[in-house]
């Protein structure tokens, strides 16, 4: 079975419906087909100043969101990323491969770190995306399933994955992006111009997972779409109702379409209504699993600790590989 492997930030409250459809349902299909390895990236969280309770619920919590979302522990190895030393051991080399101005080019660093400050923004920010290479190459996964934002950290994989291979013998698979075209970006439902995220988007623009589904429904239904009344995709022209149609699709499995060819003659208000009630049949559920999982903390964690011991044997026989190639000596 081909192996795949990826990770989420545990933040605070909730996953939003951008992580789902971009990331995290995707997660759940492959664990079918391939031999998946999913985290939890705390290590990547403190990039940014936490508190440290926070921080341990947020972990939980996100775990507990990756199974109600589907993650079956029996088919997949679901760990917590600080749980698995190596990722911070092989992250070391992988800084001392990466140029300095090759970081520096990583977009999502230098939007982050115009929004702290030159000054406040760490170094650990900056070296964030190596980090998520030595994620990665530890697993010699073949693909990455992510949402569009993450394309670039998975090419500078591929790139150091290559270097590494070519200046030390061939250690480490390269990688491939696995971004589904259709969610690869899912949008603000009041700027639709922005992606959905916790940092940029307002209140209600953004839907929260676990939020109650009452308010969920609201902010489907004042979603911002366009003055014209037809219901036709074009990203282009109507990014707002083609977001909808996004997420009504893959929430139902409906064809877009077949959605299309529905809603003829009828106007947003009937979209939005259906849109409103597919949304909360969905997060009603999960919030109800996610509350079973949190019920249960030690259950929760024993998942956690057998899935760390599943990622550290793999972790561990890549990266003495890595300390071999590189020339360290063997402690005796
Ligand atoms: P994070 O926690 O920001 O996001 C988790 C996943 O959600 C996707 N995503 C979206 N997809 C579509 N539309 C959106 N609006 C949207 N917002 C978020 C992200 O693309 C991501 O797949 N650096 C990563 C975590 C990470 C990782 C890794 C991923 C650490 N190590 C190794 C893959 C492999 C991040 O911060 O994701």
């Amino acid at each position: 079975r081909p192996r795949v492997l990826s990770g989420i930030q545990p933040t605070a409250g909730s996953f939003h419906l951008g992580n789902y459809l971009g990331a995290v349902r995707q997660w759940v299909a492959l664990q079918e087909s391939h031999d998946a390895f999913y985290m939890v990236v705390d290590l990547h969280a403190i990039t940014v100043p936490q508190d440290p309770a926070d921080l341990r619920a947020n972990t939980r919590l996100a775990a507990a969101q990756l199974l109600a979302a589907g993650l079956d522990p029996e088919r997949c190895t679901l760990f917590v990323q600080s749980h698995v030393p190596e990722h911070a051991q092989l992250a070391w080399i992988m800084n001392c491969l990466t140029g300095f101005g090759e970081a520096s080019r990583m977009t999502q660093f230098k939007d982050k770190s115009a929004k702290q400050g030159a000054d406040r923004a760490s170094v650990g920010l900056f070296t964030y995306p190596v980090l998520q290479v030595a994620d990665i190459l530890l697993y010699q996964a073949n693909e990455v399933p992510v949402g569009e934002d993450q394309r670039q950290h998975i090419e500078l994989t591929r790139d150091l994955a290559e270097r590494f291979n070519g200046r030390f013998g061939e250690t480490f698979t390269v990688p491939k992006p696995y971004i589904l075209k259709e969610t690869a970006k899912i949008f603000d439902l009041q700027d639709p111009s922005i992606k959905m995220s916790k940092s940029a988007s307002t209140p209600k623009g953004l839907i929260n997972l676990l939020d109650e589904p009452k308010a969920t429904a609201k902010k489907v239904k004042s979603a911002v779409t366009d003055t014209d009344t037809v219901i036709r995709y074009d990203a282009e022209h109507k990014p707002g109702i083609s977001n909808l149609l996004t997420i009504y699709s893959t929430l139902t499995g409906t064809g877009i379409p077949e959605l299309e060819e529905k809603y003829t003659g009828k106007g947003y208000g009937a979209l939005k209504t259906d849109l409103a009630e597919v949304m909360v049949d969905f997060v009603t559920p999960f919030r109800e699993r996610t509350q079973q999982y949190l019920d249960d903390p030690e259950t929760l964690d024993s998942i956690l600790a057998k899935g760390a011991e599943k990622a550290r044997a793999v972790a561990a026989e890549t990266l003495s590989q890595a300390y071999d190639r590189v020339g360290f000596l063997p402690a005796k």
